[in-house]
């Protein structure tokens, strides 16, 4: 069966105007070009160092903000050619999850009201006693309980509220969820268990998840597919072990290598830096101040993904250089 994408972004680029009392007024460019697919069904992680533009991606396919230039095709339509009311109708086929499981649920509802508040998007709302059967169903479907829905959000754990976070994402049937960084602010056992839960729900519900972070061994752990970002572009694409196994790019072997709980998810990661913003000059590739095999021609031309092997793809003019030598022949065919 031919797989399906259920969010196809095309050329995405965002700009931001970058006003400070310290510098000059200059362009920020968080997305940068951006071209990625995500079938339905899948587990589709982005990782990248802090700064690259992983959380405008969100908002963008969240529709919480608009792009510069580019489209975003969500399930056959295009988000930002839609009408207001086109719009709202859509809503609920997409959802998400946020980092912080304090500050995203409000303190003074109750996980019941929390729970269902998506459904107000729905043309047709549930009555109020379909609406508490399909919050206790879904808050079972998470690991707790119907009667956690009588409870306010300071009597739950960090686990437990994105437990509750993950509920109301799913109450509308979305058929894709965004999680940005959704676990990174959880203890590592609890990181654990919302992750097989999030693979559980993948296969129980079908639903497509979009798994922002920035720590390479969650990536590691549940995704199918990955895509690495790098300065708002995408540098590489492919099967999540795979890419990890064997980059194509040379910042995902930087990733790779700075990353020692890639191994084994269980470890401490290291804390990523930011890396400094450096203007958008438009030319040559914007990794080659950091990369081991930069050439002339990587400071001319800015590099596109291509196909190297099959289902992989880099943004490198010199990923040939990467490859296992088995490899090489191949990548010569296609
Ligand atoms: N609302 C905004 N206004 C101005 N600049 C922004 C805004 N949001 C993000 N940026 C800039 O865009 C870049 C990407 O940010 P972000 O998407 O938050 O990255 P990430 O989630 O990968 O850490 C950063 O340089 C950031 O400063
Ligand atoms: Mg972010």
């Amino acid at each position: 069966m031919k797989k399906r994408p259920v969010l196809d972004i095309r050329c995405l680029t965002r700009d931001y105007a970058g006003n400070s009392l310290f510098s000059k007024p200059h362009v920020n460019r968080a997305l940068d070009d951006l071209t990625m697919t995500v079938d339905a069904g899948t587990i589709y992680g982005i990782v990248g160092e802090s700064g690259c533009g992983k959380s405008t991606l969100a908002r963008i396919v969240m529709a919480l903000d608009r792009p510069t230039s580019g489209e975003v095709i969500f399930d056959g339509d295009e988000l930002f050619r839609l009408n207001d009311k086109e719009l709202k109708r859509k809503r609920r086929d997409f959802q998400m999850v946020f980092q912080d499981p304090f500050g995203s649920l409000n303190p003074r509802h109750t996980i019941g009201r929390i729970v269902a508040e998506p459904l107000h998007v729905l043309e047709s709302r549930p009555g109020r006693a379909e609406t508490r059967d399909k919050v206790a169903a879904m808050l079972e479907s998470v690991g707790l309980t119907a009667a956690h829905a009588e409870r306010h959000p300071h009597e739950f754990s960090g686990g437990q509220r994105q437990r509750i976070a993950i509920a109301r994402a799913l109450i509308t049937e979305p058929k894709l969820v965004v999680a940005d960084e959704a676990v990174s602010a959880l203890d590592l056992s609890v990181q654990a268990q919302v992750l097989n839960l999030l693979m559980e729900l993948r296969a129980t519900r079908g639903v497509t998840f979009l798994f922002i972070t920035h720590n390479l061994a969650v990536v590691d752990a549940i995704a199918d597919t990955v895509g690495v970002m790098y300065r708002g572009r995408m540098v590489e694409t492919g099967a999540a072990q795979e890419v990890f196994a064997n980059p194509l790019h040379p910042y995902t072997q930087v990733l790779a290598e700075a990353e020692p709980s890639i191994e084994k998810f269980g470890r401490p990661a290291t804390q990523q830096k930011p890396m400094p913003a450096i203007a958008h000059s438009g030319m040559g590739c914007s990794f080659r101040g950091r990369c081991p095999i930069a050439a002339a021609r990587c400071a001319v031309e800015q590099p596109q993904l291509r196909t190297l092997l099959l289902g992989r793809q880099t943004a490198c003019h010199r990923a040939e250089y990467l490859l296992p030598s088995a490899q090489s022949a191949e990548a010569l065919r296609i």
